[in-house]
């Protein structure tokens, strides 16, 4: 019998790209989310779906049977619903999991008192086999949460400074989250996942406008400004709250850190910039 691979937040960005790769490898995957039946318009073939919810424990043994591994992306940390993602890495412990890999954010190992530094010293402490992800911040922020701003205004909005950050393909982060799942000798170990390029606004904005062939500029802005406009486009609260999560990173300066993770476990090169914007054109036109 195949072995059940689980997956929390098989409905978000990096969670859907892993269940997708997992698919296509013929694995059995569950996918546990909020709104199964939302999510069975995801069109995962093959998976079972199960109501999942951190806030409700009665959740958590109904997702976990049978299961041997899971994929946990840690909620972000200013859900601070780190100690109900403690007691359900217990209950999968007492339900025989056998493998956490988790997804924080590059840096999570920094701040001790920070909800996803917490999750992650609990899976440690655990006693559970284990892979820890901490990805830089994703390229594909900018199909997504900046997309509008390119293809309407021509912009870069963001109360991001002139600091450069080692963004990283989601594709690559996907990639190496199945390596994980799948291959033993990556285990109890943790890898900070980024590009090969560390680049700031500036030249973003100048690897977009040679790419759309019109000129995109990017506009610093105050962080009240920016949040005020993202109200106004009716963003909902969570989302901004993690944009500007995001933003703070970038401006931090803390981001630019280029690591060899992905080339040594992928045996490639991590995807560049110029390849992620020529693969996802259509989304700025
Ligand atoms: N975006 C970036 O550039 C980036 C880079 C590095 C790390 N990260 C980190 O990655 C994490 C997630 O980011 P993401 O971009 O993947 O987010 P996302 O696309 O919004 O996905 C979040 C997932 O978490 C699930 N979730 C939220 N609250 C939950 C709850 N109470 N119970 C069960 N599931 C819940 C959601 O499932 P439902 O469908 O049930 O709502 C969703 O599938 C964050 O911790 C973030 O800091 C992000």
């Amino acid at each position: 019998m195949k072995e059940t691979i689980l997956i929390i937040g098989a409905s978000g960005s990096i969670g859907l790209e892993v269940a997708n790769r997992l698919i296509e490898k013929e694995k059995h995957v569950r996918i546990a989310v909020r709104d199964p039946e939302k999510a069975k318009k995801l069109k995962l073939n093959n998976s079972d779906f199960v109501h999942f919810e951190y806030t409700k424990e009665e959740t958590f043994k109904p997702a976990f049977e049978k299961v041997k591994k899971i994929l946990l992306v840690s909620p972000p940390s200013f859900l601070n619903i780190h100690k109900q993602v403690n007691k359900a890495i217990d209950d999968a412990i007492k339900e025989k999991v056998k493998l956490i890999v988790n997804i924080s954010a590059m840096g999570t190992e920094n701040d001790t008192k920070d909800p996803m530094c917490i999750i992650e010293n609990h899976i440690i402490n655990s006693g559970i086999d284990y892979v820890l992800l901490r990805p830089n911040c994703y390229m594909q922020n900018f199909k997504d949460l900046f997309r509008d701003f390119i293809k309407d205004d021509d912009e870069i909005s963001a109360p991001a400074e002139d600091t450069k950050t080692s963004f990283v393909d989601l594709r690559d982060v996907a990639d190496f989250a199945v390596q994980a799942l799948l291959k033993a000798n990556l285990k109890n170990k943790s890898y900070t996942l980024t590009g090969s390029q560390a680049l700031n606004m500036h030249v973003i904005s100048f690897l977009f406008t040679e790419a759309l062939n019109r000129e995109i500029n990017y506009r610093k802005i105050s962080e009240e400004k920016f949040k005020k406009i993202l109200q106004g486009s009716g963003w909902s609260q969570v989302t901004i709250e993690g944009t500007m999560q995001l933003c703070n990173y970038i401006k931090g300066n803390s981001n630019s850190q280029i690591t060899d993770d992905i080339k040594k476990v992928l045996k490639r090169e991590p995807i560049k910039f110029q390849k992620f914007i020529m693969d996802n054109l259509k989304n700025w036109k």
